[in-house]
């Protein structure tokens, strides 16, 4: 059992009781000669009760792009300046492990690709890698579409109704989805229905939130952790998502047992198209319950992000009119009424920037962990082995030295003609998928998959915030979450006839006798 002060300490907001354990240790950590970090001293009483990275963003302002933050016994760097973000994710890589973060995510992911460290992590990356091809991620851009014009069909209803609808919800269900069917090639349903593995999914995700977040680790409790009725109700939900993924391996085996199969750099099975059929079929040797973690890794990593993008993204939107109407303009325009293909994806470029600084203000996750496993040198700073370090993405993002108008949504930041920012050209100032070898295997995916559901969603309807709905406020899990939801009206836009084809199908609407709906 982690000591109670480490426990304590890891990740999230830590509550009164920390809040009240939380102290300042003069001198903690420094055993090293040489300069010594910054420590923060004062109000940090003010991080309790809200999402944890906000208060570390004063501190920065206050302190600079790397400090040390004491909770009791226990400290931590803060690091806030893209230089040293940079040293660690990219040039000493090497030097780092994921820390606290392997230790909470354990019980559900394993050694799957996100906790895992050292040669289990390299094996698996250069074994996962290449299954997110681009010919799959084209393949992919159907499966947006399908998804997303469920979740259309959905918000029709309630502008018919007239019913306000809590989109953040949604959008977990949207992209739990499309991650199932991505990944393992099931289909969750979950826009439709209710059922036993969706309900079981999002139990473990709200302990492994509530593990990330809680200040005392009942779960580590030796009699406690078995008669509990909530890990009673953890166990049985893993066992069954377990099980799940184990039939689904063994019925993709037979399947690939049985093809014809010629394996090569962009092998794609048409009927199934998923990241398990490519592993399978390339012969990747590998134990089911490796195999079984990096699905469950994948499952989690890419929902909860996605569907976090989407629900920022929208939030924005509601409060900057005039980017939803040169958003919707584009889309208009590329689209037309059909489902987006590749090509449209390209051309919707203001669409891509839309998501590109819905990322900068939102990151997901606002914070990456790492732990020192060398001695190093951190912008001229000299630390020890074990150190546990946060980059906080929210800081860097929001860097008012480096940004202008750092708070504001401007999409135009980034103009259309340039290159997509990412970490390389942007140097980590901005790093919305990491970066160095550990950087998202899935960026492209996930942001074809957030450009196409936005460009589905405003072509059709108009969003405002419901009347009368509860203030948008955050907090944390794994990702940024609203505290109450995210609460809107949706009304079905009203298009601008085409004027060129307007003459012509009103003779064949009438031809035709109402047989069929005008699209
Ligand atoms: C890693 C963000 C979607 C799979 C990461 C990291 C970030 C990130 C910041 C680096 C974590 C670190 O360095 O500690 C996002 C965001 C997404 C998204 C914002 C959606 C908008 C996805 C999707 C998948 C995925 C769709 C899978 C298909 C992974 C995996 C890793 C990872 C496996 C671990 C890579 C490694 O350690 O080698 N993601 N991700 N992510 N992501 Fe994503």
């Amino acid at each position: 059992v982690a000591p109670f002060a480490a426990r304590l300490a890891k990740l999230g907001p830590p509550g009164e009781l920390a809040a009240a354990l939380l102290t300042k240790v003069a001198g903690s950590g420094a055993v090293r000669n040489g300069p010594e970090i910054p420590q923060a001293v004062g109000s940090l009483g003010a991080v309790a009760g809200q999402a944890f990275f906000l208060p570390l963003y004063d501190l920065f302002l206050t302190y600079g792009g790397i400090f040390r933050l004491n909770f009791g016994p226990k400290s931590f760097l803060i690091v806030s300046d893209p230089a040293i973000a940079k040293h660690i994710l990219r040039e000493n890589s090497k030097g780092y492990s994921k820390g606290i973060l392997a230790e909470i995510l354990e019980f559900v992911m394993g050694t799957g690709l996100i906790p895992a460290d050292g040669e289990i992590w390299r094996v698996r990356r250069r074994a996962v890698v290449p299954a997110l091809h681009q010919k799959y991620v084209t393949a992919m851009i159907g499966l947006f579409g399908e998804a997303s014009d469920r979740l259309c069909r959905k918000l029709d209803k309630a502008a018919s109704d007239g019913e306000d609808v809590e989109m953040e919800s949604l959008f977990s269900r949207l992209t739990l989805d499309v991650i199932g069917k991505a990944v393992f090639n099931y289909d969750f349903d979950s826009l439709s229905y209710d059922n036993g593995i969706v309900e079981a999914v999002y139990v473990t995700l709200r302990e492994a939130e509530m593990r990330s977040t809680s200040p005392i680790p009942t779960w580590e409790i030796p009699i406690w952790k078995d008669i509990s009725p909530r890990q009673k109700k953890v166990n049985e939900a893993l066992a069954l998502i377990n099980n799940t993924l184990d039939e689904l391996i063994a019925m993709c085996k037979r399947l690939v047992d049985e093809e014809d199969l010629q394996f090569h750099e962009e092998y794609m099975n048409e009927q199934d198209p998923s990241i398990l059929h490519f592993l399978l079929a390339s012969g990747d040797d590998v134990s089911s319950k490796q195999l079984r973690d990096d699905l469950m890794t994948m499952l989690i990593a890419g929902h909860e992000t996605s569907a976090a993008v989407l629900t920022w993204t929208f939030y924005l939107l509601s409060k900057y009119p005039k980017v939803m109407a040169k958003l919707q303009d584009e889309v208009d325009t590329v689209l037309g009424d059909r489902l987006p293909t590749i090509e449209d994806v390209k051309k919707l470029k203001y669409s891509t920037r839309v998501i590109n600084e819905s990322l900068r203000l939102y990151p997901q996750p606002p914070v990456l962990i790492r732990r020192s496993i060398d001695e190093d040198v951190l912008g001229g700073y000299p630390i020890g082995r074990g150190e546990d370090i946060f980059i906080s993405v929210w800081n860097l993002h929001r860097c008012p030295k480096h940004w202008d108008d750092a708070d504001v949504f401007n999409p135009e930041r980034w103009p259309l003609d340039g290159p997509n920012p990412n970490e390389i050209n942007q140097n980590f100032s901005y790093l919305p998928f990491g970066g160095g070898p550990r950087k998202c295997v899935g960026d492209m995916f996930a942001t074809f998959e957030t450009v196409v559901a936005t460009a589905m969603l405003v072509r059709r309807f108009d969003f405002q915030m419901a009347p009368g709905a509860p203030p948008v406020e955050m907090t944390t899990g794994a990702t940024i979450h609203t505290t109450e939801g995210l609460k809107v009206t949706v009304t079905r836009r009203i298009k601008p006839p085409v004027i060129p084809n307007l003459e012509m199908k009103i003779i064949s609407d009438s031809q035709e006798n109402t047989n069929s709906t005008p699209s």
